[in-house]
């Protein structure tokens, strides 16, 4: 069953029944000034910083669904009967409701007792606030006297500590309500700089601050006390739970509509001017009026989301293509592209799956999503590798993870996981492959954050690659440390106490269990250093990564190679895992992807039989399960992975993140028909039909499907904040449909369905706009007969960039 559909001419999802499976949500701000926000409302707002600077409380894990939002509450005078134009918190039944999720905007239309309201969220570019323009027409044929009541709960800032923290808490809270503006200013009087304010552009009938005086005591949001009485309170908050809620009155004829704006604001005041008058502890204001006054505006509200609209149709704009199928289209040319500039922003911070406390920018993690979103927003990508860069370790080696706000490593979800570094050379040859601009391997990056330690990026790259060399186990193969890519392979864990965790606890040495996903991935790194090394004339490095990878290239026949597939790890006992030899975890999906996207195995057969391997024992029809069998019981050598009941998470659940790996190799090998129907089975929009089963957004991809080992087998969890989102990306537009940026130039290389006739794609590369139409006139999958390039035959796939050329058409006829 769907609970909505795509409107693709308008780029949205539109949500018909607020009564979705789970919240399904959306994101505000793109740049500093971020918001979730669900299709009832639901959600909260933090200035760059989930955990640090957050603006409004939200309650997880909760009962009901989704407690705590961007409130709206309407009430008809005459009878006293209200309700929530978003649905939640009140529930009420609507007449009418729609939502449209947008990029970076939504927009909550309904229609209860013949009053219409639809109010629109979004986040203006370059300022650090968001609006919600509330329309209300009345439709009901006779004149209404309506009250309309916003309502937020301010966070203490520091989330944790809010959450926890309350001995203080209650007795901190402070606000200040000046010309009808809500300020927040909790700790503003000693160290913070910063405040929130809530605004509205209508004259106030009152407001409210204190939450119990709004709500009454022991009551929820769905049935506060001042929309049962009509009146706020005019309450100011001295500690307890500051909130921000206005309270308006509004006439309205029959027919007549009318518009309310209201603004949630982040603003920071010069550390040495904070007050006014300066010997006061009142805020001073003098900048932030004018913004405020600027967005009470109509006109400028409208003009700002039409600011926002073309600035994502120059996003997207960058690659839009035409192929046979609907779901592909949708997901490449909107979707996908813009869930990959949300994972760029939130790394896996702020979902409704990550709580924003937990976790910052993962080293790995935002290596990965530069794949993705690399080609809209090259420059801050570059950004983006010099802060990861700035963090790494001296040895090479990475903190696992940085805070946004103060761009510092730390060790709280561990270190040591020996996969890290080398992502950063994969991420730098992306942004490299791009943007060909190669002056970023010369940027003077610090380590650890530590002034004096600067070298050129470049040299980062070369200790990423020495740190694999490094730490060679008993069969040469990488050593695993902490844990590979799967975070929850933790063979050097052995944690048998309940609650310790498998990310930061270690028992053994780490100096036998080794990795072969590690050993596919540093032959891939190696590659990509060979190009950037050779670009740069420096013989000896290229000879060195050269050697280097052939080596392993060996040791993966020698050790890593099972016979039909290839073996995930060596654990702490020298014992093979992934391999005929175990009961459990006989074959893991990790190894086969990236050992063929090194290249392993596509000569001598090897890799057409890990795939068939692959087909036969991890492919289900909603996924590529992770491994097979599932681990039935907890082994203590094996850590996390086996901590998961059977068909979740890591164990054996479909952990989407792999399943472009397979699609990559299988146009490795030439299978376009494979790779594609590989493509369909996770692509979101290709399952809305299932949302009952599918439950999570069909916009977007989500980590995990519950794999076949799982009772709910094919219900998907963990929304957004995925590297699904960039390989994905990175399977479908550059080896399906085989637009590829290669350091010299453009590749075309399409490995598609027999079926397809062919597609088209238009492509911003380097600052040129490509066109390229491919025809399949022979229905095969992979191989260009003849390519032309503004009319001009060429051989092979590569188109060079020629300077000062800004539009090339290209032509690939397949045979
Ligand atoms: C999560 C993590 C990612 C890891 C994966 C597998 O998606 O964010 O870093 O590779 O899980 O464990
Ligand atoms: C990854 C895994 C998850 C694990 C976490 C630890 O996200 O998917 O299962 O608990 O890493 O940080």
């Amino acid at each position: 069953m769907k609970y909505g559909h795509f409107d693709d001419a308008s780029r949205e999802y539109i949500i018909a029944r607020p009564d979705t499976p789970l919240p399904w949500i959306n994101y505000l701000g793109c740049e500093a000034y971020f918001g979730l926000i669900s299709n009832t409302a639901g959600g909260y707002s933090f200035y760059r910083d989930a955990r640090l600077r957050r603006l409004t409380r939200y309650r997880y894990n909760n009962s009901p669904l989704d407690v705590g939002g961007r409130y709206l509450y309407l009430r008809d005078n005459k009878s006293g009967k209200y309700w929530s134009p978003s649905w939640m918190p009140t529930r009420t039944k609507l007449d009418e409701y729609e939502c449209r999720h947008g990029q970076g905007y939504t927009i909550i239309t309904s229609k209860f007792n013949g009053i219409k309201s639809s109010t629109r969220y979004f986040v203006p570019l370059g300022e650090s606030l968001e609006l919600w323009q509330v329309t209300l027409t009345n439709e009901s044929g006779s004149d209404s006297d309506l009250s309309l009541f916003s309502a937020i709960e301010f966070c203490l800032w520091d989330a944790n500590d809010d959450a926890t923290n309350f001995q203080r808490n209650y007795s901190i809270g402070q606000v200040e309500i000046a010309d009808e503006v809500i300020y927040h200013k909790t700790e503003y009087r000693e160290r913070r700089d910063h405040f929130a304010y809530f605004a509205c552009s209508e004259k106030l009938a009152g407001y409210d601050t204190q939450r119990e005086a709004f709500l009454g005591n022991y009551r929820g949001w769905d049935q506060p006390r001042a929309l049962e009485t009509g009146e706020s309170v005019n309450s100011e908050a001295h500690g307890w739970q500051p909130i921000g809620s206005h309270h308006v009155k509004i006439h309205l004829r029959a027919g007549e509509q009318k518009q309310v704006i209201f603004i949630l604001g982040y603003h920071e005041n010069p550390k040495d001017d904070k007050f006014d008058p300066p010997t006061s502890q009142i805020i001073n204001k003098k900048t932030v009026k004018p913004i405020i006054e600027k967005y009470l505006q109509p006109a400028n509200v409208d003009e700002a989301f039409n600011i926002l609209r073309d600035y994502w149709t120059m996003l997207l704009g960058k690659f839009q293509a035409t192929t046979p199928d609907a779901d592909t289209n949708r997901m490449v040319n909107i979707w996908n592209a813009y869930q990959c500039m949300v994972t760029f922003n939130m790394s896996r911070s702020a979902s409704y799956f990550e709580s924003g406390i937990g976790r910052g920018m993962g080293f790995r993690d935002s290596n990965q999503d530069l794949l993705g979103f690399v080609h809209m927003i090259p420059e801050r990508a570059r950004e983006r590798i010099l802060d990861l860069s700035a963090t790494q370790l001296k040895n090479g080696g990475a903190f696992h993870q940085y805070q946004p706000l103060t761009k510092r490593g730390n060790n709280d979800v561990g270190s040591g996981f020996n996969d890290d570094p080398a992502w950063l050379v994969i991420g730098v040859a992306a942004y490299i492959k791009e943007s060909g601009d190669w002056s970023i391997l010369d940027e003077l990056v610090q380590y650890e954050n530590e002034a004096g330690s600067e070298t050129p990026l470049y040299e980062h790259l070369q200790r990423s690659i020495q740190y694999t060399l490094d730490r060679l186990g008993p069969n040469k193969l990488p050593l695993i440390g902490r844990a590979d890519w799967n975070d929850c392979l933790n063979l050097n864990c052995f944690s048998d106490t309940p609650g310790q965790s498998f990310q930061t606890t270690t028992n053994r040495d780490g100096k036998v269990a080794e990795s072969v996903f590690i050993a596919g991935l540093f032959v891939l790194a190696c590659t990509e250093m060979a190009g950037m090394a050779g670009n740069r004339n420096d013989k000896a490095e290229v000879s060195k990564v050269q050697k280097a990878a052939a080596e392993m290239e060996k040791t993966v026949w020698a050790s890593g190679w099972d016979g039909d597939w290839f073996r995930r790890a060596y654990d702490n006992f020298g014992h093979v895992l992934g391999s005929k030899e175990n009961s459990e975890g006989r074959i893991f999906i990790e190894p086969q992807g990236i050992c063929i996207m090194a290249g392993l195995g596509v000569d001598n057969g090897n890799a057409i039989k890990a795939l068939d391997s692959v087909d036969e024992h991890l492919a289900t029809p909603h996924g590529i399960v992770l491994q097979q069998p599932a681990f039935s019981q907890y082994y203590l050598h094996l850590g996390e992975i086996s901590s998961y009941p059977p068909g979740y998470k890591e164990n054996a659940g479909i952990f989407c993140h792999t399943n472009p790996w397979i699609m990559i190799a299988e146009t490795i090998v030439g299978r376009g028909d494979r790779a594609f129907d590989y493509y369909r089975r996770i692509n979101p929009s290709a399952r809305e039909e299932i949302s009952e089963l599918h439950k999570c957004e069909p916009y977007v991809y989500a980590q995990m499907i519950a794999g076949k080992d799982a009772v709910t087998h094919g219900e998907a969890k963990n929304s957004w904040l995925t590297g699904t989102a960039a390989w994905n990306y990175a399977a479908i537009t550059q080896y399906i449909l085989g637009i590829r940026p290669g350091f010299e130039g453009l590749e075309i290389d399409p490995v598609i369905p027999a079926n397809w006739e062919g597609f088209k794609v238009t492509r911003v590369f380097r600052g040129a706009t490509y066109h390229i139409t491919v025809t399949n006139p022979k229905h095969i999958c992979k191989g260009a007969e003849k390519v032309t390039v503004n009319g001009k035959q060429v051989e092979g796939g590569l188109i060079r960039v020629e300077e000062g050329v800004r539009e090339v058409n290209v032509e690939v006829v397949m045979g």
